[in-house]
């Protein structure tokens, strides 16, 4: 009896010091059925794995844990795993012990597949300093579990929240986390409730977005009204972003939203569901992160940790889960490794692949290539291998390569085929033109990664560049040479 009193004033004492989301819910009679994050755990008590990535040089596989339970993930250990090499998120676990994990998406009625999987180092940052990886979702990226236990289904309560990357988003369908169809397909109005976070818009918020929105099936909403803007849902512009969903029988839902890096959440809206199909709901349980119910998978977005609750979360529960999230101290940290590209230089590219090493990157009209560049070529050779290095358009924390002779052009990809193309001022073109170096995969130089889609490197293939992916779909994404063909040498201009 003295033992088990202590035990449990131990662990009470232990919920008073360090309570976790998941032990917050637990506490306010909503307990999460389902909790997914790459950065830390989400039970004060947790030590198991958060996520697993798998390696290309030899399709190894490894599990990331807390450094200590409760704790942030263990970073390091992917970064020596991945050494060398690249990696991708293959599963993301869930530490509930109810095993709704995500894993790649299967194909849908909207999109085939299965999707594509995560790089595993595209969203790096710190909590409290110490580095953790989120998931870096581009378009054609998706996980999903559609064999669930414990989610709510028919027009069962749920709460969700999620802290996703609030400067990373698109207008495609649909960056999303939360509860849909099991079958992968569209099967009506009122079969989802998953947190939206982009520029999409049914009913909407103020401002041209991102919002928080919630996909229902059949529309992204904010209100009872499937058009119109709430006034109440700002347009987001904190770099961090905590995003909360939930519903209950009653014909009740609401939407939730605030700084992951200070403050308090506020309410969006809170409410009276939809009219046609949404009272009740027919929600089915399956789970998804980054896509739509029937797997449609042009959107983009970046999650770092989010949870799924049995129960509707009284706003109280989630206030004292938003200043956990607070008081985990998510931070930015430098997306870029290996020697310095400094904004403001003009560099050159050169191959390191045996063989090739008189090649420089450069370029014939608008298409991007290797040529055999010295300093006795003509001017217009040398300005054609020349590229001047300017904060990244789509992201000030990486750079954009300006072509020497035909300033206001930049290199970006298209297709995953690289151009020198005028910058049209457009989100996607800034975003295409982005690029975050990384210390040289092959121990050379530079990795020239991109920021829109981090599984892609600049890669040298028959003397023409890609964006390309270690054992992608392309014959450019092959593996053979890979590693070599996306390691450049950056040096002085030509010219
Ligand atoms: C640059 O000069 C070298 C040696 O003179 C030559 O082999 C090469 O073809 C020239 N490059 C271009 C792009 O003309």
């Amino acid at each position: 009896m003295f033992q088990f009193s202590s035990l449990l004033a131990l662990v009470l004492v232990a919920q008073l010091v360090a309570a976790a989301p998941c032990d917050i819910y637990a506490s306010g009679g909503t307990p999460c059925v389902a909790a997914h994050s790459t950065t830390r755990a989400l039970f004060s008590a947790y030590s198991g794995s958060l996520y697993q990535v798998q390696r290309a040089s030899d399709s190894g596989t490894i599990n990331i844990a807390p450094l200590s339970a409760g704790g942030v993930a263990n970073a390091a250990a992917q970064d020596s795993f991945c050494a060398g090499t690249t990696c991708v998120i293959t599963t993301i676990f869930d530490q509930t012990g109810r095993s709704n994990h995500l894993t790649q998406a299967p194909a849908g009625g909207a999109a085939g597949g299965p999707d594509n999987l995560a790089a595993a180092d595209g969203a790096p940052v710190t909590l409290n300093g110490q580095k953790a990886y989120g998931v870096f979702i581009s378009p054609g990226t998706g996980y999903r579990n559609d064999k669930t236990n414990g989610i709510a289904t028919g027009d069962a309560a749920e709460g969700l929240y999620a802290v996703f990357d609030g400067t990373h988003f698109n207008g495609g369908c649909c960056f999303d986390y939360g509860n849909a169809e099991t079958s992968a397909d569209d099967t009506g109005n009122g079969h989802m409730e998953a947190i939206y976070f982009g520029t999409a818009r049914g009913s909407a918020g103020a401002g041209s977005g991102p919002w928080v929105l919630a996909d229902l099936e059949n529309g992204l909403y904010t209100s009872a009204s499937s058009t119109g803007t709430t006034a109440s849902n700002p347009t987001i512009t904190e770099r961090f972003v905590t995003a909360v969903v939930k519903g209950e029988p009653g014909n009740q839902w609401a939407i939730r939203g605030g700084n992951s890096q200070s403050g308090s959440l506020s309410t969006f809206y809170s409410g009276v569901r939809p009219s046609n199909g949404y009272n009740p709901m027919s929600k089915e349980g399956a789970i998804i992160l980054g896509i739509g119910g029937d797997n449609s998978d042009a959107s983009q977005g970046t999650f770092y940790e989010g949870v799924m609750t049995s129960g509707y979360p009284a706003d109280a529960t989630e206030n004292s889960v938003q200043a956990n999230i607070v008081a985990a101290g998510y931070a930015v940290t430098s997306l870029t490794s290996g020697p310095a590209l400094t904004v403001g230089s003009a560099v050159s590219f050169r191959v390191t692949t045996p063989g090739f090493t008189t090649r420089f990157i450069a370029h014939t009209g608008t298409q991007v290539n290797t040529q055999v560049v010295t300093s006795s070529n003509t001017t217009a050779v040398k300005q054609s291998a020349s590229w001047n290095v300017v904060a990244g358009l789509g992201n000030s924390g990486c750079v954009s390569f300006e072509s020497r002779d035909t300033p206001g052009s930049f290199i970006r990809h298209s297709g995953f085929e690289l151009f020198v193309n005028a910058n049209d001022g457009s989100q996607l073109f800034h975003e295409d033109a982005t690029y975050c170096p990384q210390a040289g995969k092959n121990g050379q130089g530079n990795s020239i990664r991109s920021w829109s889609y981090p599984t892609h490197y600049f890669r040298h293939f028959n003397a023409i560049l890609y964006a390309a992916s270690n054992g992608g779909p392309s014959d450019f994404d092959a593996t053979a040479s890979y590693i070599n063909d996306i390691s450049f040498v950056v040096g002085a201009s030509f010219a």
